[in-house]
């Protein structure tokens, strides 16, 4: 079973963002941490970044048949985008919402998420951590097709 981890914008720049609120390990550091854990798991994992909706898009509806199921941080388009809760709703393969940091704690703008209600579980506040979370909920859960 293979796993899409699919990160949104500006999470490229993990490492030196912000690293008061998300912590000084890259994306690079996550994606190493994952491979591992997935191998573990006896999963295998596609690692995507994109800043760019669409590229998100595309690559929800390509997950279709390929992937079990999703672990998700689409970063600040979890406020904003409808068109990434469709997405989700559409291709009807289990995504575990990340968040590095705990997005109830900080600014109110940050609390609405469109993808939690299309996902089956939402992880936030753990940094890194977060997606190795994900991952072991989500290797319970994995569509097979
Ligand atoms: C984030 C939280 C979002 O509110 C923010 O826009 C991000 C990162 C997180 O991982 O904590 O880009 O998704």
């Amino acid at each position: 079973p293979s796993v899409l981890i699919l990160n949104g914008p500006n999470l490229n720049l993990l490492g030196t963002r912000q690293p008061d609120v998300y912590g000084a390990t890259t994306l690079a550091d996550i994606e190493k941490i994952c491979a591992d854990a997935a191998a573990a798991l006896g999963l295998e994992i596609a690692f995507l970044q994109s800043n760019h909706e669409g590229a998100l898009l595309d690559a929800i509806h390509a997950a279709k048949g390929v992937h079990g199921g999703i672990v998700l941080n689409a970063g600040a388009y979890t406020h904003t985008s409808v068109a990434l809760m469709d997405a989700i709703a559409s291709v009807e393969l289990p995504v575990v919402e990340v968040h590095l940091s705990n997005i109830h704690a900080r600014e109110t703008f940050r609390h609405h998420s469109y993808i939690a209600p299309v996902a089956i579980g939402q992880i936030c506040g753990f940094g890194a951590k977060g997606y190795l979370m994900a991952l072991d909920a989500l290797s319970e859960r994995l569509v097979t097709s």
